[in-house]
């Protein structure tokens, strides 16, 4: 389907989704959040699709939050609430879905946009991303999920730090404290970005998808109850015909062609 503040590319079984409101710094407005989520479910659906990207388009940012004339304009406690939940109906997609979504994050990714970034399976930034949670300085709070996903991934202290001064950080503070992965040069992103999703696209498609499920339920619960989880979906892959055409591939010291079955 047409979009008109996201760009949706195909690149064999990769996928690249660009937030595309530059003039705004893509901030996130109920038309980008709707898009996005309709793109995902679109690539959800398309089966050749195997890993994607999401990223910005120019080179200032990535996202640069909620868009804040949407927020001003919130009449009612209802309409308040309903757009946070927007926020989380396309960060939990993205978390839930079959495919796993690298966050290339090539300039501002605030607010929203990095709560949106957190949602993702990982991250890489370009050196110059500039990283934070200002929405006290608007006197409101992080409402797609900041509260909840930046503390899980960064730990309490520099969540509520980030979270409660509304500072920004810069690329390497960000991979210091495990909330990116990979800090890149400016130029490097995109192709660092799609090599990444290009290596995940040649695993065995079911063993991508049943990892994500292990990690993100497992997340929710305890550790035993956890570890159950992880067996249930190892004895399930295991017994799939990728897995034979995996292990058997190794043993004949071939490449595997995985047919996601
Ligand atoms: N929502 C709506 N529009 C936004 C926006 C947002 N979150 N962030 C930036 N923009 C718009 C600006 O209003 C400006 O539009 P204009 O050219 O029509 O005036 C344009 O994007 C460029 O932003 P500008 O502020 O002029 O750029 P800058 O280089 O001076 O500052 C930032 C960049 C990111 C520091 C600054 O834009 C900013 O603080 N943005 C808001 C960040 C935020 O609070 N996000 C959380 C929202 S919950």
């Amino acid at each position: 389907m047409p979009y008109e503040t996201i760009i949706l590319e195909r690149e064999g079984p990769v996928a690249i989704i660009t937030l595309n409101r530059p003039k705004a710094l893509n901030a996130l407005n109920e038309q980008v959040l709707s898009e996005l989520a309709a793109a995902v479910a679109e690539l959800e659906a398309d089966r050749s699709i195997l890993a994607a990207v999401i990223t910005g388009s120019g080179d200032r940012a990535f996202a640069a939050g909620a868009d804040i004339g949407e927020l001003s304009a919130l009449a009612d406690v209802a309409a308040a609430t309903a757009k946070a939940k927007a926020g989380h109906r396309v960060t939990h997609a993205i978390e839930h879905s079959r495919i796993p979504f690298i966050m290339a994050i090539n300039g501002y990714a605030l607010g929203g946009g990095l709560e949106l970034a957190m949602a993702g399976d990982f991250r890489i930034a370009a050196s110059t991303a500039k990283i934070g949670q200002p929405e006290v300085n608007l006197g409101i709070i992080a409402g797609f999920g900041g509260s909840q996903r930046l503390p899980r991934l960064v730990g309490q202290g520099m969540a509520s730090y980030l979270l409660l001064t509304g500072e920004s950080i810069g690329a390497d503070e960000a991979k210091a404290c495990n909330l990116v992965e990979r800090v890149v040069p400016p130029d490097q992103l995109l192709a660092e970005a799609r090599r990444l999703a290009g290596v995940i696209a040649t695993k065995g498609p079911l063993a991508i998808a049943a990892t994500k499920r292990a990690i993100h339920k497992g997340l929710q619960i305890d550790l035993h109850s956890a570890l159950e989880l992880e067996a249930e979906e190892f004895g399930k892959v295991a017994v799939t015909a990728d897995a034979r055409e995996g292990t058997k591939a190794f043993l004949e010291k071939r490449p595997p062609k995985f047919s996601a079955t």
